[in-house]
């Protein structure tokens, strides 16, 4: 710590921090318009100059130093600063009472008050360029861009999509996409993040525009009018008059304009973020200070909620007629359900009846659904959708260090020397986590290694990329350790203070050879030799992975040889290290963790324990009951068994997105009684005897847990449309009806009894998670989370890690004779899932509006296949018609299709073959044949999508061009950089 005296009082501050900063802390206000703490200094306004011992710095490029001594209001200074933010001003016209962004916020409105700016002495000039509103989401205005450039260091270095730039050298420089393009035909993948930070309207939110003021629906010549007018009488009553006037009518917005915090109902990153809302209307969404994201988002969290107010929700219960549906009230749904469950309960035993709860609900809502099965019927068969991607990292995990979690913070990540991503296209599936890691291989020097039958984003960026046979990183992986551990490299410290079982492991290495693993893998023996080496030699490595590992017969072998080679190499227990399986539902992780599943009540104890039994028996006063569960993979064997009678599904489009699609709709056909719960009358209603109407995280209060094991508080937006209900409310219902007797007001009653019995949340209530707070479990009574695990131990009884032996298994099936093509499957950025919520966000279905079947060029050109050409898959289980996407991201015999499809979906196709510890279908490993259809088609990806742009990247917004201009001048006198020292 030093001391820096600012304007006569002592600050403390870190030697090297940004003086803005220091003063900020003060409470002086000094104008900062380019400025973002999330972006860091940007240089390109000038106004926060200051004086530093007798000389003008920029506040925000300067760092400290111990008795700096600064000065914020002097004459010089405010001279200075206004000679800056008239520059600005000439870029951009004043009409803020009839301006959407007149929110309190505006940073120009703010800037002219502070400043008391009265009349501009440099008048504003328009800019020779249109607005362009290209883009279905936002709309870029040149005329009142004030060339801040906080959103290309936005693009360029935060999103780091470098899409971005500025023509500083052109006579009227303004934001390029693309160097020239239009937003709707560039690189633009609509994540927001430019729109976010944008100081003032010039960037905007379509959703924002003519809804947010009280005159800013007027028709554009009233409002040119009225503009006309306001310049008319600037020059007699000055500025000060005119926001005054500005600001009365933002007070006024105040009152209709609400401002909810909520979570991301997407993925598993855990964005946070600011709805605000005008009745029903969605206005933004205002990423700030989420602990996840900060000011970032994905094009989905940002701008993909249309869904909610969709006219296709479903607003009251159905029940099957024959082959119809019809509406029912409450009441004779809820009677039916309990009467059913009651009689097959009776005539058949509790095991005949499952409950599957939803990874899109909230933790309290899963809590319940278990208890529900456990407590209220009497059986464990309840299981979650973490058994169709997470369940194999969580095994791999439990076997060698404990926690089946990510070790550390998504901030790890980021400051990690080496990152390893394996079978993960992360930056379409973990959008903003992706970031992270691109800005800090892009700035910080972060080496990154990507292994993916598919050369995606990260691929491409990646100092090495693997593209080993399917299925094989399991081989490369032991080879490694191996290599490592022969020749002197693994941190035998480490492996000698806090891993176990090394003998046993080494042995298990013998066939790994770097031959073999050549041979068995297809990469080189040096590449391999290599990754070695930088992995040995890197201070600290993550490793991520997801469903490209997962989603195979040896998914749970591969995510223990990933914790194995962390733990030869000492990565764990530090921060920057660690084992980091990527989540993929925003709330798959709580689902597990808070009990639904088949042998584990909340918190991961084990149904088999007789003390933890005894405890939740007298939580909840019922006896447990003592069978084993069902995983959903066994309820769809049982069903065909004619053993499984009943199914509660909440929230899941299980009929497409489990593997082998066909056998599971056949088994939903074989049901004598299926009540889905869900928003949509989705493809998997088709099946049930009962639809309920539930609601979507707007329109609910509880928690969502994320990946990096967050849990966060979700505020209700909106009243449930129609007479739909939140889920746990529901299942409140008919736990009720059943003869349970909760009465949960709120969700924060049931956390309240969730922490009561479950050590590893003991410490977790409402209070703690207020706003924006999260806490990362384990969470201690008195509030302690664990942002990095492992700091003192591993998570076993003498709390050291367990290297875990194993041996290579067969693929079940490989590319032959009648099906000659390797079949991959995954998530577009665009869409979630199968699309049931973002095909209904009309701007998402406009860029994106169907799936498609990735061909490799040589692929194609063999076939005779183009873009849009039409063709068939068949598989052993299934077929579907998909159009092509001829694309270099495949190469060979390998084809890509994403799983954004009810109408093809990619399931027809997939087996019923799992990984044998977890029964994780084996969804990667598919074979098929392809026949091209005589249809030509359009290309099923339009130009307007970004995989058609053309990024510019560059290391932020480059002022030094602005600088070197001819008509650019510094603002005040003398003006020195002050370098660190
Ligand atoms: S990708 Fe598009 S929306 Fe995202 S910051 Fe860049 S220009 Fe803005
Ligand atoms: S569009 Fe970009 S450069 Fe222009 S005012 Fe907004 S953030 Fe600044
Ligand atoms: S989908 Fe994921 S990355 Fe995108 S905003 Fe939501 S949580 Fe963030
Ligand atoms: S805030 Fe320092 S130059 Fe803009």
């Amino acid at each position: 710590m030093i001391r820096v005296i600012v304007d006569g009082s002592t600050q403390d501050a870190v030697a090297g921090e940004h003086l803005i900063n220091v003063i900020n802390r003060t409470g002086s206000v000094i104008p900062q318009v380019c400025y973002h703490p999330q972006l860091g200094p940007i240089e390109t306004c000038d106004t926060c100059m200051v004086e530093v011992e007798g000389k003008l710095v920029r506040a925000c490029a300067s760092t400290v130093w111990d008795g700096m001594s600064v000065t914020t209001y002097s004459a010089a200074v405010i001279a200075a600063q206004r000679d800056a933010f008239d520059r600005i001003l000439s870029n951009h016209l004043l009409y803020c009472t009839v301006c959407d962004n007149n929110n309190g916020n505006c940073t120009v409105h703010n800037t002219t008050k502070l400043l008391a700016v009265e009349h501009q002495s440099i008048p504003f000039r328009t800019k020779p360029y249109k607005e362009d509103q290209t883009n279905p989401f936002y709309r870029y205005d040149p005329d009142q861009c004030i060339l801040c450039g906080r959103c290309v260091e936005a693009c360029q270095n935060l999103q780091v999509n470098e899409t971005l730039s500025i023509n500083w050298e052109d006579p009227h420089p303004r934001v390029l996409w693309d160097g020239g393009s239009t937003i709707g035909e560039s690189s633009c993948v609509s994540c927001g993040h430019c729109v976010t930070v944008c100081p003032c309207n010039a960037l905007m939110e379509k959703s924002m525009l003519g809804h947010t003021g009280f005159f800013t629906a007027l028709p554009k010549p009233v409002l040119d009018g009225m503009i006309d007018v306001v310049k008319g009488i600037e020059p007699e009553t000055g500025y000060g008059v005119i926001l005054q006037l500005s600001e009365a009518e933002e007070a006024m917005r105040d009152r209709r304009v609400r401002r909810t915090k909520t979570v991301c109902t997407y993925c598993g990153v855990g964005c946070s973020f600011d709805i605000w809302t005008k009745n029903r209307h969605i206005l933004k969404v205002e990423p700030s200070e989420g602990p996840a994201n900060g000011v970032s988002t994905c094009v989905k969290g940002k701008f993909g909620w249309d869904f909610v107010n969709s006219s296709e929700r479903l607003t009251k219960p159905l029940i099957r007629d024959g082959e119809r549906f019809r509406e029912a009230s409450w009441e004779e749904a809820l009677d039916l359900i309990a009467h059913k469950f009651s009689e097959i309960k009776v005539q058949s035993g509790p095991d005949s009846l499952a409950f599957i709860s939803s990874s899109k609900c909230t933790n309290e809502e899963s809590y319940l659904m278990q208890k529900l099965a456990r407590a209220v019927i009497g059986t464990n068969n309840i299981d979650n959708c973490s058994r169709y991607c997470q369940a194999p990292a969580t095994v791999g995990l439990f076997r060698t260090v404990g926690y089946g979690g990510d070790s550390g913070s998504i901030s790890d990540i980021e400051k990690a020397s080496l990152v390893v991503i394996i079978g993960s296209n992360t930056a379409e599936s973990h959008p903003v986590l992706a970031t992270r890691v691109k800005r800090a291989h892009k700035l910080h020097g972060q080496k990154l290694i990507v292994s993916d039958l598919r050369k995606h984003e990260m691929a491409r960026r990646a100092d090495i990329f693997l593209h080993p046979h399917p299925r094989t990183d399991f081989v490369w992986l032991s080879a490694i350790s191996h290599y490592l551990l022969d020749n002197g490299l693994a941190n035998s410290g480490f492996l000698n203070q806090w891993v176990n079982g090394l003998k046993e492991y080494r042995k298990s290495l013998e066939p790994f050879t770097l031959d073999a693993a050549s041979q068995i893998c297809g990469l080189p023996v040096e590449t391999i030799k290599n990754v070695a080496h930088m992995i040995a030699e890197a201070e600290s490595v993550c490793i991520l992975w997801a469903m490209g590992v997962t989603q195979h017969t040896n998914g749970s072998d591969t995510s223990t040889a990933i914790s194995n080679l962390l733990l030869v190499t000492g990565n764990y227990m530090r921060p920057g290290t660690g084992a980091y399986p990527l989540r993929g539902h925003n709330n798959v992780q709580g689902a597990s963790d808070h009990g639904s599943m088949p042998n584990n009540l909340p918190g991961y104890q084990s149904t088999d324990d007789p003390e933890v039994r005894a405890r939740f028996e007298a939580g909840w006063k019922i006896k447990l009951p003592s069978t084993t569960g069902l995983d959903n993979h066994q309820m769809v064997d049982a069903i065909h068994k004619g053993k499984l009678k009943a199914l509660y599904l909440i929230g899941e489009e299980m009929s497409i997105v489990d593997s082998n699609a066909n056998y599971v709709g056949d088994a939903f056909s074989k049901l004598d009684f299926f009540v889905v719960q869900d928003i949509f009358f989705s493809f998997t209603c088709r099946f049930a005897d009962v639809v309920l109407p539930g609601s979507p995280s707007l329109e609910k209060e509880g928690t969502f847990t994320s990946t990096e094991r967050r849990i966060q508080r979700l505020y209700q937006v909106f009243e449930p449309l129609g007479e739909s209900r939140p889920d746990w409310r529901i299942i409140q219902d008919i736990a009720n009806r059943l003869g349970a007797n909760w009465d949960y007001l709120h969700p924060s009653e049931i956390y309240r009894e969730i922490a009561s019995l479950t050590p590893m949340f003991a410490g977790v209530n409402y209070e703690r998670l207020e706003g924006y707070k999260s806490l990362q479990w384990p969470v201690a009574p008195d509030g302690t989370d664990q942002p990095l695990h492992y700091t003192e131990k591993f998570y076993f009884p003498d709390g050291k890690a367990r290297l875990y032996p194993m041996s290579s298994t067969e693929p079940p099936e490989q590319p032959d004779v009648e099906f000659d093509l390797h079949l991959n499957n995954g998530r577009l950025l665009e869409h979630f899932h199968e699309g049931n919520l973002t095909y209904r966000v009309e701007g998402i279905r406009e860029k994106t509006p169907d799936t498609f079947v990735e061909v490799s060029p040589e692929l194609a050109e063999e076939r005779g296949i183009k873009s849009g050409t039409w063709v068939e898959l068949a598989s052993r289980y299934g077929r579907v018609r998909v159009r092509a996407l001829v694309t270099d991201r495949v190469q060979g015999r390998e084809l890509y299709m994403p799983m954004n499809s009810t109408e093809s979906p990619v399931n027809m196709l997939t087996s019923s073959y799992t990984d044998p510890a977890t029964n994780t279908p084996a969804y990667k490993d598919a074979v098929v044949r392809m026949r091209v259809l005589t249809e030509i088609g359009e290309s099923p990806l339009p130009r307007g999508n970004h995989r058609f742009g053309h990024p510019t990247p560059q290391r932020g917004v480059e002022v030094e061009r602005k600088w070197q201009r001819p008509d650019y001048r510094l603002p005040g006198l003398r003006l020195i950089q002050i370098q660190p020292k």
